[in-house]
């Protein structure tokens, strides 16, 4: 932001600038305008970049705190239930349901967790969190990737956030048999490339993004780094969404 900043203050004092006269009143409003343009599109990336860190912060805290309690606590309760003789059936059955409990626990805050910030993106990269988060869908899933390279991290979590909230979004509302992903950076007429990512399923269509929060979320973080977001939907299916994020090749 700040060099933002610095740069409209320098060329400021120019007389011209790429052919514009900065002594009329007009050009300074078009300056200024692209300025505020520019620092809020900066201060949108800051605010996104923020949020991010927060997510991993949380992230750390629940898995080196809550779940290292919860995995003791469901591995103390199942050595209980392996060693109860002699209880009554109420008793037994009160720790059974209490170790079941504490391992259903477990699995939701791993769930959860795991959708706050992939850890594999930052290890091994978008096309095996990709793989990951496909393979775990309870519909299939046919995914097709040309990754070549490693892309800016910002641009690798929003690719993974749109697939894997597509991919809810099918097994939740959709009712569809099948889903394809398809995920590759294009080359762009501008010269400073783009990936694309195209989630389609064959179910009943009518996404609305007035009707939750997924996807409203995704065009917010999706027009954050400056790309697209188009749905289409119509009523009987199926239902598209296809993103386009700006990157270098
Ligand atoms: N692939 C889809 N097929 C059919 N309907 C869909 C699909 N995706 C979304 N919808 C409809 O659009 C609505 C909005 O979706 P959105 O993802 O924004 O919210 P949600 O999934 O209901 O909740 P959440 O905030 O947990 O994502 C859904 O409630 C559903 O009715
Ligand atoms: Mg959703």
């Amino acid at each position: 932001m700040l060099s933002t900043i610095g740069l409209h203050g320098r060329y400021l004092n120019r007389t011209t600038l790429f052919g514009l006269d900065l002594h009329r009143p007009w050009t300074l409003l078009v300056l200024t305008g692209c300025g505020v343009a520019l620092l809020l599109a900066a201060s949108r990336a800051d605010l996104v970049a923020a949020a991010d860190a927060e997510r991993r912060r949380i992230e750390r805290d629940l898995h080196d705190g809550t779940q290292q309690r919860l995995v003791s606590l469901a591995m103390n309760l199942g050595i209980t239930r392996a060693s109860t003789t002699g209880l009554p059936d109420s008793a037994r059955e009160a720790i059974e349901n209490a170790h079941d409990e504490a391992k259903q626990a477990l699995s939701e805050l791993r769930d959860f967790v795991r959708g706050l910030h992939p850890a594999v993106l930052d290890d091994l990269g978008l096309d095996a969190a990709l793989s990951g988060v496909t393979a775990r869908c309870p519909v299939p899933v046919r995914l097709r990737t040309d990754l070549p390279q490693r892309l800016p991290d910002q641009i690798e979590q929003v690719a993974y956030f749109v697939v894997s909230e597509a991919l809810t979004n099918a097994v939740k509302h959709a009712e569809a048999s099948t889903v394809e992903a398809d995920v590759r950076q294009v080359p762009s007429f501008s010269g400073r490339g783009r990936l694309r990512v195209v989630v389609r399923d064959d179910g009943r269509g009518g996404a609305r993004p007035d009707r939750g929060s997924g996807l409203r979320g995704l065009a917010q973080r999706v027009a954050s780094v400056d790309g697209t977001l188009h749905l289409d939907s119509p009523l009987g299916g199926p239902t598209t969404i296809r993103v386009e994020l700006p990157c270098e090749l």
